[in-house]
């Protein structure tokens, strides 16, 4: 089996007095594509960001490619996030005063790569998303369907290790959203990033290699080292 892009284990998160993760193991082998399915509110968006590194957790471990980054300082999880992992927002965070090009190169130019070869590589990716000839518009001038593209892009511009995607088809019609997820996993497949994608539709999951429940607090992923189970 290829190794363990992205590990969560025993994790476990609260806002407040509200629990809502309460021992989760997952993990993403590279090249895999996994969806992430459980009700609304059932902690899905908290999950993706803790294994971000976006938030920290309670309790429990998040590995990137073998190593801790979940007990690194908020700097240091910046600079893991910008280099080597992707992420599609559940509501959509491209930067409305750029054209499309601009922001699927902007983790490139964020890493310091230069002005021509980020071009090349966001140029290709917006090709191979299908949505090249649409590179010089600005965010106001795509359809919701093509802004997803450009955030999957994006996402997958800098050939991340792992990206996250939080239900990335949630405002598009069925047919576009497949297409758009149809996408996600060939660009993914083209760069062999692992991707772990939270979705509600059941034809989305169809597109991944296998799914994970998250309910009641945890999830039971029978390819996890450890399955944990409520007291
Ligand atoms: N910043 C926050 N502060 C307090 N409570 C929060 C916060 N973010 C999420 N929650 C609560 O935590 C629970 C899990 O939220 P989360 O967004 O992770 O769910 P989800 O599975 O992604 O839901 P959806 O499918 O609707 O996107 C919900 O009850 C939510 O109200
Ligand atoms: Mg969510």
């Amino acid at each position: 089996m290829s190794e363990v892009v992205l590990r969560g284990s025993a994790l476990r998160h609260s806002y407040g007095i509200q629990e809502v993760l309460r021992g989760v193991d997952v993990e993403v082998r590279a090249g895999e594509v996994v969806a992430l399915m459980g009700p609304s509110g059932s902690g899905k968006s908290t999950l993706l960001h803790l294994l971000a590194g976006l938030l920290r957790p309670d309790a429990g471990e998040v590995e990137l490619r073998g190593e801790r980054i979940d007990h690194l300082s908020e700097g240091e999880r910046s600079r893991t996030r910008l280099e080597h992992l992707g992420f599609v927002f559940q509501f959509g965070d491209l930067v409305p005063e750029l054209t499309v090009v601009e922001n699927v190169e902007l983790p490139l130019r964020l890493l310091g790569r230069r002005r021509g070869a980020a071009r090349r590589a966001a140029t290709e990716l917006l090709d191979l998303l299908g949505i090249a000839d649409l590179a010089d518009r600005r965010l106001h001038e795509v359809s919701g369907g093509e802004s997803q593209r450009a955030a999957v892009a994006r996402a997958l511009v800098h050939s991340p290790a792992a990206v996250l995607a939080d239900e990335p088809t949630g405002a598009l019609d069925t047919i576009t959203g497949e297409r758009v997820l149809e996408a996600l996993v060939a660009a993914a497949r083209h760069t062999g990033a692992a991707v772990l994608l939270v979705t509600h539709e059941l034809t989305v999951a169809s597109w991944a290699g296998r799914d994970v429940q998250l309910r009641d607090g945890t999830i039971r992923d029978p390819s996890a080292a450890t399955v944990r189970r409520l007291p």
